[in-house]
């Protein structure tokens, strides 16, 4: 079995842009602009978005934060947002998901302009993916490409499972894996036979939610496993159940142990499969780096 190690693969992803900003810059004066809307105090988010400004900063990304009170009216919102999208020093916009439940997420993304659409959710760009008109992909979906890529693993006539249809992950990821001549089962939460589709698969994503849930006795022999999900367990037991023991050593100091939504014993059946953490995540955030250059390159006519 072999790590697809995605902190590898995104050090040398950002490496790469941030020796393109620097001469880029040379060549316009000009930075690539990310501004990140947050809103409310959910730790987790806190934590993605502190993380993604840090990296952003260090590859040379004119990086912003815009943090915003829990119960702002959606239409303060929305003016913030359209004051980004007029912003010719802006070229990526994200808005930190989930929004507080006040908000309806998807009357909010709509006032996104679609170009300056870094996560590339907006309708209009989901339908090029799934027209494969575009090479400017979600963040999480790209960054599961580019793992395979790097390990030159085609997907091409593979049996493939993705387990979860959010349009973050799931959706537009089966849609990709589809492009690339992949024959993609999409499951979910009504999906009656999971165990009997995971067996067949020579391709497993998750992006489920739910520590450990696909087992090992699901999985077949020689498949590859990625694993998209990112689960933080605060109890002991649970931690011992579903943590590798780097993680279990981790809970002790920290109080708490991530996991993904494969279990750790599968892995041992597999022929690639992504850790968590250190898989799928760095690579997200190396994708999120990497579009933002691509928007920036398509709105100052560099291409
Ligand atoms: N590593 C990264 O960079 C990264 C990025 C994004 C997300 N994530 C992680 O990936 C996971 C999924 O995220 P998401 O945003 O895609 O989640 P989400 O929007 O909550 O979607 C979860 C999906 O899992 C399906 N599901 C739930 N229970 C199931 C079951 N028992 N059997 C089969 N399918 C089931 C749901 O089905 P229904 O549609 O029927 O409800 C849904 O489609 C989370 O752990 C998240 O933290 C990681």
């Amino acid at each position: 079995m072999n790590i697809l190690d995605g902190r590898q693969i995104a050090s040398e992803i950002q490496e790469g842009i941030k020796q393109e900003i620097i001469q880029l810059k040379s060549q316009t004066g000009k930075t690539p602009g990310l501004t990140v809307i947050i809103v409310g105090e959910n730790p987790a988010s806190q934590a993605y978005v502190r993380k993604k400004h840090k990296i952003a900063q260090k590859l040379g990304i004119n990086s912003k934060i815009i943090e915003l009170k829990a119960d702002i009216p959606a239409r303060q919102l929305i003016d913030q947002i359209q004051i980004l999208n007029r912003d010719a020093d802006t070229q990526a916009i994200l808005v930190q998901l989930p929004l507080p439940e006040h908000l309806n997420t998807w009357e909010i993304l709509d006032h996104l302009s679609p170009e300056k659409d870094v996560d590339r959710f907006l309708p209009v760009n989901l339908g090029h993916i799934l027209l494969n008109r575009t090479h400017i992909f979600p963040c999480t979906p790209a960054g599961v490409l580019r793992m395979l890529d790097y390990n030159q693993i085609d997907v091409s006539g593979l049996n493939a499972i993705m387990v979860g249809r959010s349009f973050i992950v799931g959706k537009p990821l089966a849609s990709m894996l589809t492009n690339r001549n992949a024959t993609v089962t999409l499951c979910h939460s009504k999906t009656r036979n999971l165990p009997e589709l995971v067996q067949q698969a020579d391709l497993v994503v998750a992006a489920i939610g739910k520590p450990g849930f696909i087992t090992a006795d699901m999985v077949k022999k020689g498949a590859i496993l990625i694993d998209v999900g990112q689960n933080f367990l605060y109890q002991e037991n649970q931690v011992l159940e579903y943590c590798t023991e780097m993680q279990q050593q981790k809970f002790k100091k920290k109080g708490y142990g991530i996991t993904g939504d494969i279990h750790i014993k599968a892995f041992s059946k597999s022929s690639h499969y992504t850790p968590v953490p250190g898989g799928v995540g760095p690579m997200t955030v190396a994708l999120l780096m990497e579009n933002t250059l691509q928007l920036f390159k398509q709105q100052v006519h560099i291409e």
